[in-house]
């Protein structure tokens, strides 16, 4: 077993029929891992910029390495400012967990263009939600609660 908590659940609520899922800043895995154990995604790309973090990836992939396969994963240690995302509208991006101005800074990548995006910042939302208003990008906006703390949650297309 590996946690989960209102917040992730709610994530993975929003992922249906996913090609690759792209789970960005995982730290834990517990977005891409919780996807994969639900079968909301064929494959998850787990990106991170910390070593220490993809670690806890490969600690939890093996507490569930009974229910997914291992060939679903990938697990990439690089700035996903500058990640090759595969561009394609069957694909869908998380990026939850981190300020809203690292987020735009990632979004600016020119690799996303057409997939799905769940967008959940851990602060400063109104930065973000000028930037795709001044971007012209459509999305939908809602929020989970968990504990005291009420966190938005953007989607794209
Ligand atoms: C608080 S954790 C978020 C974990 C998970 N996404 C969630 O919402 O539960 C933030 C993670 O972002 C990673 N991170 C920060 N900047 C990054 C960057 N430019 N590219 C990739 N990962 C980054 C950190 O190493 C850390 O593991």
């Amino acid at each position: 077993m590996i946690k989960s908590t209102a917040r992730i659940n709610a994530i993975i609520d929003f992922i249906s029929d996913v090609n690759i899922l792209y789970d960005i800043c995982c730290d834990h895995g517990l977005i891409g891992l919780n996807a994969l154990i639900a079968n909301k995604a064929n494959s998850v790309v787990f990106i991170d910029i910390s070593l220490p973090s993809l670690n806890k990836v490969k600690f939890n992939l093996d507490k569930v390495s009974d229910k997914i396969s291992s060939s679903s994963i990938e697990l990439v240690h690089l700035d996903a400012i500058n990640y090759s995302f595969i561009n394609t509208e069957e694909n869908c991006l998380v990026i939850a967990g981190i300020g809203a101005h690292l987020l735009v800074k990632i979004l600016n990548n020119e690799c996303i263009q057409k997939q799905k995006l769940i967008l959940v910042p851990h602060s400063h939302s109104e930065v973000l939600e000028s930037y795709l208003t001044d971007k012209e990008i459509r999305f939908s906006k809602s929020s989970v609660k968990e504990k005291s703390r009420s966190y938005p949650i953007f989607l794209v297309k």
